[in-house]
């Protein structure tokens, strides 16, 4: 973070002094947890589930904390935060915020970091969302970035009102570009991440059914994301998926510019000649108003060319050439966790590891990886190990049905579903046709791995993927741990 003084932060964030004369000086991070806290940082006093920050504040300034962000009295130096309404602390809905401190502390963390933000003027901010592909879009606009200038991204998929902010705060006056996913519970949350950094350049991925729960419609899931190229200003840029019919209607939603990317005609940089390698890496040609150039992606999918393209945007409105882009993009390589990481093991089976997270458009997207995979080259036999994909609503049963057909329609020789909540799915794959023995329904992880274990022969390739909460990377990680020997 910039250097601060107390007094500042107490003036930033609407709060007051405690224990402080207001001279001591921030020159560090902010942190949440008082383990990670360095010296020189501001220590941020959450209330958790089972902790509070609280209660952690003397330990946080032994660490090194110069101070605390605290929405009670602590016995350290602090800025008490102004408490906020019943009204907000409701729409915020923090797990284990009974009193609303949590989200007293984080509409202070929001102002200290728009505070920050406004006196970095070189700074350009790059906001992403959609329903699919945020976090690989960040870190894939985050590796086309770095070569034009000093670039903050958060790690991993920090997008909600905690790592927004705290990412946001680690822009320095050296920074250039700074990269953020934004998400979304329901309407005005991305519009309220805006108003934390606001992002001269956005970009919208496409609009699916993740959380159509509670959405209650695509529609509505278009409402929300759009707040974010309603935020833009009139000298900003909103890169917007062609392919999508509800994404390229943002376009009447801006007084930014609008580049649309995608491999419709009338995208203004489109991918043309996709070709899938073995492994499902795209190569294509990039056509943009300023040339062509020839992208080969290191990251697995046909998928990630929509994302490759937005990323490419960005770049581009940054400076940089079609033919510096293509490099940059050709040069990047996957960045976050189980997201389509694929390792092949000592005895020759494929694991490809998508178990971090799970909604209809990203199963569609991985299934067709795998078919994609198990087709080139030598026919592999592919299977797909598949939990519930969550918080689908009234679309729950149909969509896991679909899922199902789509396996057979791809011919994945072997669907194993793991747990009743994600039995629509092997239930729709027995209906589609010529199946009989292809598709089981487990009750369990253990049971998935079992299976496994005692089935899987050399060749074979394995998609692992689900929502959270079926925890399927513990599939992924027995796969990939002995007896098979070393394996990462
Ligand atoms: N454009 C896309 N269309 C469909 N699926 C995609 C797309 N891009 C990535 N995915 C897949 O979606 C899953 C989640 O990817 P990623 O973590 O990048 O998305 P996210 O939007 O950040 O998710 P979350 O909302 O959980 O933060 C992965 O399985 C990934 O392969
Ligand atoms: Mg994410």
């Amino acid at each position: 973070m910039i250097p601060l003084t107390m007094a500042e932060v107490a003036e930033a964030t609407g709060g007051r002094l405690h224990n402080a004369d207001g001279s001591e000086t921030v020159t560090g991070s902010v942190e949440f947890d008082s383990r990670r806290v360095t010296p020189g940082g501001l220590f941020i006093a959450m209330p958790g589930e089972k902790v509070d920050g609280h209660d952690f504040a003397a330990q946080a300034v032994a660490q090194g904390a110069v101070g605390v962000l605290a929405a009670r009295e602590v016995d350290a130096p602090s800025v008490i935060v102004p408490p906020v309404t019943e009204a907000h602390r409701r729409s915020v809905a923090l797990t284990g915020d009974r009193d609303g401190s949590g989200a007293a502390v984080l509409a202070g963390l929001a102002r200290l970091a728009r505070h920050v933000v406004d006196r970095l003027d070189r700074l350009t901010v790059v906001g992403v969302t959609g329903s699919s592909g945020k976090t690989s879009t960040k870190d894939l606009i985050s590796q086309v970035l770095t070569p034009l200038g000093p670039t903050v991204a958060p790690p991993g998929s920090f997008n909600n009102e905690l790592g927004h902010p705290w990412t946001a705060l680690r822009a320095t006056a050296d920074t250039r570009f700074l990269v953020l996913e934004l998400s979304a519970r329901g309407p005005g949350h991305i519009a309220a991440l805006c108003d934390v950094a606001p992002p001269r350049i956005g970009v919208v991925l496409n609009v699916g059914s993740a959380h159509v729960g509670e959405f209650g419609s695509r529609e509505g899931i278009a409402q929300t994301k759009g707040e974010l190229v309603e935020k833009l200003p009139e000298d900003g840029v909103a890169v917007l998926n062609a392919d999508d019919p509800l994404v390229a209607a943002m376009a009447s939603r801006t007084r930014a510019r609008v580049v649309l990317v995608g491999e419709a005609m009338n995208a203004h940089i489109r991918a043309v000649d996709i070709r899938l390698d073995e492994q499902a890496r795209a190569s294509f040609t990039m056509v943009t108003p300023n040339g062509s150039a020839d992208v080969a992606l290191g990251l697995h999918g046909a998928h990630h060319v929509g994302n490759a393209l937005s990323a490419a945007a960005v770049a581009l409105e940054a400076g940089a050439t079609p033919e510096q882009a293509a490099r940059a993009l050709s040069d990047a390589r996957r960045v976050s966790a189980r997201r389509m990481e694929v390792i092949t093991r000592p005895d020759g089976v494929t694991v490809v590891n998508d178990s971090y997270n799970a909604n209809p458009e990203s199963v569609r997207a991985a299934l067709k990886t795998l078919a994609a995979m198990a087709r080139t080259g030598n026919r592999r036999r592919s299977w797909a190990v598949l939990g519930v994909m969550a918080e689908l609503g009234a679309e729950s049963v149909a969509a896991h049905d679909e899922i199902g057909r789509l396996a057979v329609r791809l011919d994945i020789n072997r669907l194993v579903v793991v747990g009743e909540q994600a039995a629509p799915m092997h239930r729709g794959a027995s209906l589609e046709g010529s199946w009989g023995e292809e598709s089981v329904l487990v009750p369990d992880v253990d049971a998935a791995v079992a299976l496994l274990r005692a089935e899987l022969a050399p060749g074979d390739v394995v998609l692992v993927k689900a929502s959270k909460s079926a925890a399927l990377w513990r599939v992924a990680d027995a796969l990939l741990e002995s007896p098979q020997g070393e394996t990462r």
